[in-house]
């Protein structure tokens, strides 16, 4: 099999890097600015142009001009394997549907969940059984900081910047840290898991650039820690989905997920639930996911998203108790949402009465430094 590489950034050049020796895959060329090897090009149409090309495996990142490469090589009949979640969640639909026109492959496995085989999986049960919940620890960079918080003392500052340095975050790393990246992850397992395409800007999403000392102290004390948490559940026609910082009890599943690693999960009708742990971001384990689909590629698998994709609105009708945080002057909250006013310090903090998601989301668009956690 001849495939493309297009961008030779952390992820492209660890794929480079695995399939030097490998006998099954070559790779004929690579697409990258910085052309600096005979098999590279900065002109796409020497990929979409080579008949010998099977696949084009994306690792550019970014929306344009990767929605537009990667609608040019299916369009010529390649198959397409991409890491890019921030363009899969945006154009999946489009690009599936090319892909079934071209009779061409649409992969995208280590778009959620870095090195952890999570969506492929994921497609392989709707196949068999009703997907009932899912979610997880979908963020590596995000992870890296709260674990990092809680079990060394280390300031989110420092934290983010190992992050950074051990090729976790993404090129902008608000992304991560405002949660985005896990919004889009979160999309893409909706979308494999029960065929309702969810636009990542309608899922309600809490981040964790404001976090403090004083919150990892709060739930330290409660035994718990906190973990950046994606959660899907789908009713007959309602589909429930946020992304939030939450406190997990020590003793479970998420409290033991430590540094980068991701934990993504799935509760079937029949099989109960399934959970993947492992490496969640960085060069390599990344890497072999993307190999892991040039050979489902090979075996003539085709699909991660079902045939039916509707797009579908989010509802947050579910009532949940929240930790908020307010910095101190700032206005707070009104009486009736207040269950227990936690001790002041330099902030405000508070548990608040059952509230909607959207109901806390309307809090923090009102006071953008305070910190939201569900308990
Ligand atoms: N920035 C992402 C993370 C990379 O930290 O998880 C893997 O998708």
């Amino acid at each position: 099999m001849n495939i493309a590489i297009l961008g030779l950034g952390t992820i492209g050049s660890g794929v480079y890097e695995l399939l030097k020796a490998n006998q099954d895959i070559n790779v004929k060329r690579v697409l990258d600015i910085r052309a600096w090897m005979d098999i590279m090009t900065t002109d796409l149409s020497d990929i979409t142009g080579d008949s010998d090309i099977d696949a084009v495996v994306e690792t550019m990142g970014g929306l344009h001009p990767a929605y537009e490469y990667a609608l040019s090589c299916i369009n010529s009949g390649k198959s397409f394997i991409t890491a890019n979640k921030y363009l899969v969640s945006e154009y999946g639909r489009e690009l599936a549907a090319a892909a079934k026109t071209h009779h061409a492959a649409f992969l995208f496995s280590a778009a959620c969940g870095g090195g952890i085989p999570y969506l492929s999986n994921l497609a392989k049960a709707r196949s068999t059984d009703k997907i009932k919940e899912l979610g997880g620890i979908l963020n590596g960079t995000t992870n890296y900081i709260l674990d990092k918080m809680h079990t060394s003392g280390e300031s989110y500052d420092a934290a983010l910047a190992e992050a950074q340095k051990l090729g976790y975050a993404e090129r902008d790393p608000s992304s991560d840290v405002d949660g985005l990246d896990t919004q889009r992850k979160l999309a893409l397992a909706c979308g494999v898991g029960v065929g309702r395409f969810i636009k990542p800007a309608d899922i309600p999403t809490f981040g964790i650039r404001n976090i403090s000392r004083d919150d990892i102290m709060y739930a330290s004390k409660q035994n718990a820690v906190i973990r950046l948490a994606a959660y899907a559940r789908f009713g007959a026609d309602a589909t429930e989905a946020f992304v939030i910082p939450r406190m997990f009890k020590q003793g479970s599943a998420e409290s033991s997920i430590r540094l980068n690693l991701n934990y993504a999960w799935y509760t079937g009708e029949q099989t109960g639930i399934f959970a993947f742990s492992g490496q969640g971001a960085g060069r390599f384990p990344t890497a072999a996911n993307i190999i892991r689909d040039l050979y489902a590629v090979k075996r003539g698998e085709t699909a991660l998203y079902p045939e039916q994709l509707a797009q579908i609105n989010v509802s947050t009708d579910e009532k949940y108790s929240f930790y908020i945080r307010l910095p101190f002057g700032k206005e707070t909250l009104p009486e009736a949402a207040i269950k227990e006013k936690l001790s002041a310090s330099d902030s405000m903090r508070f548990i608040t009465e059952p509230m909607t998601v959207s109901q806390a989301s309307q809090i923090r668009e009102a006071i953008p430094d305070s910190f939201i956690m569900l308990i």
